[in-house]
């Protein structure tokens, strides 16, 4: 509820309220959006190991029953967001359309998961939303301890021994984090499926990202300056969000994004509605030193880094020790993880891991969770090579 009336606000604020795009869809949250196209919907919660309290959606089996009560009861799948996302990222396409749904219909169990300091995931155990020490993390923590607490607990409660994991950006990057943290994560994931996945961003080639390197003061002064709790507000609403805007919005979107051609016009204020999820500055700057420095642990300066790691750098991720099979999804329009990020990725990789190497043509970064072509493109596939590993 408390969106909606956030939504209402951006609504009277905005400048032409009497021409904004008005769905349902915009103010459901996950429950309601999956019972609303006819599936079932459950919220579990698990607690990280440093008390962060995270929310997973999930659709148990198909639309009418599909699944449920089979026999054999299918595997659990993990579909994890990427930054500023939520689990909403895997709900906002039409059924027919999404990975989610379709993975419910083929009879899987789909379980979402929400990263700390998102809209979803917002409490702790001991610290109060509104406290700093609540937003003191970044990638870093999500990839040592979210990771583990969402795939024990799937596992716990479905009394499997293994899961499939789809991860988008972000959601790939901390799998192979967090294989670093405790390799042994990896005899818990079958299979990675990644999306966009973001293990370089050095070419970060956004107006944004151009701004902050030419003036790096003002883009920290800027980070600082935005409370930790304003990172889940629809900014793009006000523009997205309206159908006189509705062109600005895509040219805005293919500056950040890439450009696209696959995006449902009418969808995108739905989309707008949901995103951003919400962060914390400290991951938003820990982003920003992966696009100058590389992937490596949060840089917390000299004497910080002394402290805590004994050197005067941070130390970089070292993914030799990767051996959890993959599929790889990219594109070279994509302007987050580029050609070039995904050359680097590919050079801290074990090739041995990489099953399927995918370069897809016109696919922006959203568009591997919001495109109209990533159903036949990219999720038949996964449905597809799910049911050769399971024999079905
Ligand atoms: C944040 O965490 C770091 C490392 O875990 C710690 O050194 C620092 O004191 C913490 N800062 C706050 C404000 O809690
Ligand atoms: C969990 O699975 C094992 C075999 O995989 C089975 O023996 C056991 O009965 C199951 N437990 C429950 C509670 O379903
Ligand atoms: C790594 O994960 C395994 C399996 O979950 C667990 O038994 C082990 O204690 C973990 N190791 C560390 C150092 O946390
Ligand atoms: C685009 O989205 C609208 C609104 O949800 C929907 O009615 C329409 O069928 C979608 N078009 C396509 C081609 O999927
Ligand atoms: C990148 O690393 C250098 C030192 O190697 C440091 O001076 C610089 O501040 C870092 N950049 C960012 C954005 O953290
Ligand atoms: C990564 O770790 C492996 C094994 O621990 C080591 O052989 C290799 O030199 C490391 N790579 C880098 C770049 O540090
Ligand atoms: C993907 O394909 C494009 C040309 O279609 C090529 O320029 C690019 O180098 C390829 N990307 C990778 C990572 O190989």
């Amino acid at each position: 509820m408390s969106r909606l009336f956030l939504l209402m606000g951006v609504f009277i604020l905005s400048t032409c309220g009497a021409l904004t795009l008005f769905q349902r869809e915009q103010f459901m949250d996950p429950m309601e959006i999956i019972r609303y196209h006819g599936y079932p919907a459950e919220t579990h919660e698990t607690t990280t190991q440093d008390g962060y309290i995270l929310v997973l959606h999930r659709i148990p089996y198909g639309r009418n029953g599909v699944g449920n009560g089979s026999p054999v009861r299918r595997p659990p799948v993990l579909l994890q967001h990427g930054l500023l996302g939520s689990s909403f990222d895997y709900l906002s396409l039409l059924p027919e359309k999404s990975l989610s749904y379709s993975l419910a219909d083929a009879g899987y169990d789909v379980w979402i998961g929400n990263n700390r300091g998102n809209i979803y995931s917002t409490e702790h155990a001991t610290y109060a939303w509104r406290d700093s020490r609540y937003w003191n993390f970044s990638w870093d923590e999500m990839s040592e301890f979210d990771y583990p607490a969402m795939i024990d607990y799937v596992l716990a409660t479905t009394n499997k021994t293994e899961l499939y994991l789809v991860g988008h950006s972000q959601g790939v990057l901390t799998y192979f984090a967090s294989s670093t943290f405790n390799q042994s994560i990896q005899d818990k994931v079958k299979y990675l499926f990644g999306l966009a996945p973001a293990l370089s961003s050095t070419n970060f080639e956004i107006a944004f990202n151009n701004l902050l390197s030419a003036f790096p003061t003002l883009a920290k002064l800027l980070l600082w300056l935005t409370p930790n709790e304003a990172s889940s507000l629809p900014v793009m609403f006000p523009l997205c969000g309206q159908a006189i805007y509705l062109g600005a919005c895509k040219v805005g979107l293919g500056m950040f994004s890439g450009p696209t051609d696959q995006l449902n016009t009418t969808r995108i204020p739905i989309y707008v509605a949901h995103y951003p999820g919400g962060t914390s500055r400290k991951n938003l700057l820990h982003w920003l030193q992966q696009s100058q420095n590389g992937t490596a642990h949060y840089d917390y300066g000299g004497t910080g880094n002394l402290a805590r790691y004994g050197t005067p750098f941070p130390r970089s991720y070292n993914y030799s020790g990767y051996r959890t099979s993959s599929s790889l999804y990219y594109s070279p329009a994509d302007r987050i993880v580029s050609t070039e990020d995904m050359k680097i990725a590919f050079s801290l990789i074990p090739s041995s891991t990489i099953i399927r190497n995918r370069n897809l043509t016109n696919f922006a970064h959203t568009d591997f969770i919001w495109g109209d072509r990533a159903k036949t493109e990219i999720y038949d596939e996964i449905i597809g090579d799910l049911a050769a590993m399971e024999g079905a």
